[in-house]
């Protein structure tokens, strides 16, 4: 008899990556390719979806081979992906209509501030738990619905399809046979109704967004198609778990219980506490969300949406060519000189997420001298992203109106220990670093393995799951505070500055 595993597909913002996992929680194998941003105008970002297909295609294979791995011994599949991310396809053809826009992609700002100014922010809260932002997906069908020529008509007559990258990696790896998403995905669009959970008709008729274009909606858990044959040599491959990468992070990082938080720090950073079977509307511009959903049982979320954190590191290589490897930030930021004006970088590059939801700010630099070198924007670059997950944690407090004690963390600048050891001493609070930093995927693969028997239950789950490092926070507070103080008064001078 062979070995089964699970395989997580995790479609996220720059890369492809697949992972194989066995029985007991590890990682035994894996692939990943990067792909192309496009950037047609300033702010706005888009993918090619055939492109992300024919990525995802090969990580699969490249995860088998890399793991001397027959196709058959592949249990079951589950899926992750980038949010929010939206296409429109013709459902004949399968081609997409225009580019996937991208969740950073500012180009639908026109429409979210259109909702806004005609006084509709509260409503769409309440129903969806969303503040009105380009970032969603309603504002990105309607820009597609408006700028193709025809589109409307055709998703009128029921020619066209939606999805988010969930939905379109579905409908691939099923050869066009279903249409679904999942409602952490579907929690992203900016039409789902959090409390009925189905699509919102309301918001649909304000913004003509015909329903038909709509996906079926799904839980986390469970089987919605077999891949086809062709991927796995003949054999059928159950598809058996979507959610969204943020939510997929939290189930990773088994924060079942209510309270529990997490960070990410990708290329943006995402805050999500887990609120139980509670939807608790934010009083401070965080989002209310779908954190999974169990057979019936839904566990709903708050969550801080942070849109630059690694990304702000990718800019000082690339865009600067202070260093060749993200990672060397980590030896940079640490030999940085402590200075008595501290620099403050606000990496406001597609404005500010949660909690400002400011879309006008841009990035700022303030306190250069004559003796500023890169290790000192390394550091302050590092700084600026444990401000920024600052600023939701505090908000997050005081919303949920209960003190976080602990917050657990993953993604790629996880590994950074300055980051980490700043992150604790700037909030005060122990931070438990994840064993494994592949938990995104992780949290695929075990919904996968619970929908399939591969595993049986949570309490099986937890037994699997180590912890890495901890971080406590060394800090002196009064110094703390002093040194956030002057990032609010930074944040505020961006905002003056883009007034
Ligand atoms: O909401 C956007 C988020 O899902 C993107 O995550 O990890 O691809 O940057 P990531």
């Amino acid at each position: 008899m062979y070995e089964k595993y699970i395989m997580a597909i995790d479609q996220g913002t720059t890369s492809s990556r697949a992972i194989i996992v066995n029985q007991v929680g590890q990682i035994i194998a894996s692939d990943q390719a990067e792909f192309k941003q496009y950037y047609p105008q300033a702010g706005w970002v888009e993918h090619d979806p055939q492109e992300i297909w024919n990525n995802v295609q090969k990580v699969m294979s490249g995860a088998l081979i890399n793991g001397q791995l027959d196709p058959q011994q592949i249990h079951a599949i589950g899926i992750t992906n980038q949010r929010e991310t939206s296409l429109i396809w013709d459902q004949k053809t399968g081609q997409p209509i225009y580019n996937a826009i991208v969740w950073q992609s500012r180009q639908t700002s026109a429409i979210s501030d259109d909702l806004l100014d005609k006084g509709y922010g509260s409503f769409i809260q309440e129903r969806t738990g969303l503040i009105p932002d380009a970032y969603f997906s309603a504002t990105k069908i309607r820009w597609i619905l408006d700028h193709v020529p025809g589109a409307q008509a055709r998703a009128e007559a029921g020619d066209l399809l939606f999805g988010t990258i969930d939905t379109w990696l579905l409908w691939k790896l099923s050869n066009g046979q279903v249409h679904m998403t999942d409602y952490t995905n579907a929690s992203r669009t900016m039409l789902l109704n959090l409390k009925t959970l189905d699509w919102d008709d309301e918001i649909l008729h304000l913004l003509n967004i015909p329903k038909k274009i709509l996906p079926q909606l799904k839980s986390n858990s469970e089987i919605y198609a077999h891949a086809q044959s062709y991927h796995f040599h003949d054999h059928q491959v159950p598809i058996a778990a979507m959610i969204g990468d943020q939510q997929a992070a939290l189930f990773g990082q088994l924060a079942f219980e209510k309270g529990m938080v997490k960070s990410t720090y990708g290329t943006g950073a995402f805050i999500i506490m887990n609120t139980g079977q509670e939807i608790r509307l934010s009083d401070h511009q965080l989002l209310s969300t779908v954190a999974y959903v169990l057979g019936d049982q839904v566990t709903y979320a708050l969550e801080g949406s942070i849109f630059v954190a690694g990304s702000a590191i990718q800019w000082l290589r690339d865009g600067l060519n202070l260093f060749s490897k993200a990672s060397e930030s980590e030896a940079l930021a640490m030999d940085a000189s402590d200075q008595e004006t501290p620099i403050y970088m606000v990496p406001a590059f597609t404005g500010l997420g949660a909690p400002y939801w400011n879309p006008d700010v841009r990035g700022m630099i303030l306190g250069l001298s004559r003796g500023t070198n890169k290790a000192d924007l390394a550091k302050a670059t590092l700084q600026a992203i444990a401000y920024q997950v600052k600023d939701v944690v505090d908000t997050m407090e005081a919303d949920a109106k209960m003190e976080i004690n602990q917050v657990r963390v993953d993604g790629g600048a996880a590994s950074n220990h300055y980051l980490l050891q700043f992150q604790a001493d700037i909030l005060g609070k122990e931070l438990v670093q994840a064993q494994e930093v592949e938990t995104t995927a992780l949290g695929a693969a075990y919904l996968a393995g619970l929908a399939t028997n591969y595993w049986q239950s949570l309490d099986q789950l937890k037994a699997l799951l180590g912890q890495g490092q901890v971080f406590q926070p060394h800090m002196d507070q009064i110094q703390g505070q002093k040194l956030y103080q002057g990032w609010q008064k930074a944040v505020k001078a961006a905002a003056y500055y883009a007034d």
